[in-house]
């Protein structure tokens, strides 16, 4: 599978095959990859007959003393990977060729609302630095239709506003989360944990299906449930937030909600782990009703 750096390279080849009357596909990641990576690829091809992935370690979207120099850099092992399921090209960019002006002056992008909440409280200006790589690699590639994992719900929403609010002429889809046999979501920062971490780690995923189960009950308390999710985490993890939401809005769950998404972000040694569930209210299995948050 060819790769190119240069993003003069990366047109030239989309548009040969632009031009054959091709679909082009892009799978934007930072590398390293791993399952979850590789299914968004799998799933390129069922919506594209060319599958374009991104491979850029993005120093915008990294805050001062977070991860950005021990970011895992794993290209060759990458391209193998993509190799073995039939990738078309990798773009894998240097950072002089995204940023050539440097990082401090570029244009940003900012999708706000929604990039001030939950992830973006924590992680300040983290939402306007995805928001400006994914808004490039869309100008960049140009592709008919860019995949998007739901691991990354808020990132995904955030992108599908960039998408609308612009008149971006793509297409988004979101790809269910893929997890370990032991229900932690795939993630690159996982290889941060010490063997003990890992096996505490699950508790994230355990915590946010207790919750997504007393929803699908009928639980209504929402603070509560958000509460007792914090106290059960903060025995072996150190939660940045718990929070149930209105699927496709972010905005705070309220009774009128139906579908729901509950969000979890928390610290684990050195790795900041994030997760969530969807979960849609079934009306017929509602319990009576039960008290409003307090
Ligand atoms: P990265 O963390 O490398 O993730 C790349 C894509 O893979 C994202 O869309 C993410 O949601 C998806 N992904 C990661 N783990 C997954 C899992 N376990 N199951 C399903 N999908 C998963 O997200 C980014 O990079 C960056 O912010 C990026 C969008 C590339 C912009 O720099």
């Amino acid at each position: 599978m060819p790769a190119v750096h240069g993003v003069t390279g990366l047109r030239d080849q989309v548009q040969r095959w632009r031009l054959a009357g091709e679909r082009i596909a892009l799978v934007p990641t930072m590398g390293n990859l791993h399952a979850g990576h590789l299914k968004l690829v799998e799933e390129a091809h069922r919506h594209a007959t060319r599958a374009v992935v991104s491979i850029f370690v993005n120093p915008l979207q990294f805050g001062p003393g977070e991860d950005y120099q021990s970011y895992p850099r794993t290209l060759e092992a990458d391209q193998a990977k993509l190799q073995a399921v039939r990738a078309d090209l990798l773009f894998a960019p240097a950072v002089e060729e995204m940023y050539p002006g440097g990082r401090d002056q570029v244009t940003r992008v900012e999708v706000p609302g929604l990039s001030a909440i939950l992830d973006g409280e924590f992680r300040p200006g983290h939402f306007s630095g995805v928001a400006t790589v994914v808004l490039k690699l869309l100008n960049i590639v140009q592709p008919d239709v860019a995949l998007f994992g739901e691991k990354d719900y808020q990132q995904l929403l955030i992108v599908r506003r960039l998408v609308t609010d612009l008149s971006l002429p793509v297409e988004i889809v979101g790809v269910p989360i893929m997890r370990e046999a032991d229900g932690l979501a795939m993630s690159s920062r996982n290889q941060y944990l010490t063997p003990a971490e890992r096996q505490q780690a699950p508790l994230l995923y355990r915590t946010l299906g207790e919750t997504a189960a007393a929803l699908r009950n009928g639980r209504r308390d929402f603070s509560r449930l958000e509460a007792e999710a914090m106290q059960k985490l903060s025995a072996q993890l150190r939660p940045d937030y718990v929070s149930i939401r209105a699927a496709h809005t972010l905005a705070a769950a309220d009774t009128n909600t139906r579908d729901f998404v509950v969000l979890a972000a928390v610290w684990l040694g050195k790795a900041r782990l994030i997760d969530n569930i969807q979960v849609t209210a079934n009306e017929s299995r509602r319990g009576p009703p039960l008290p409003q948050n307090s």
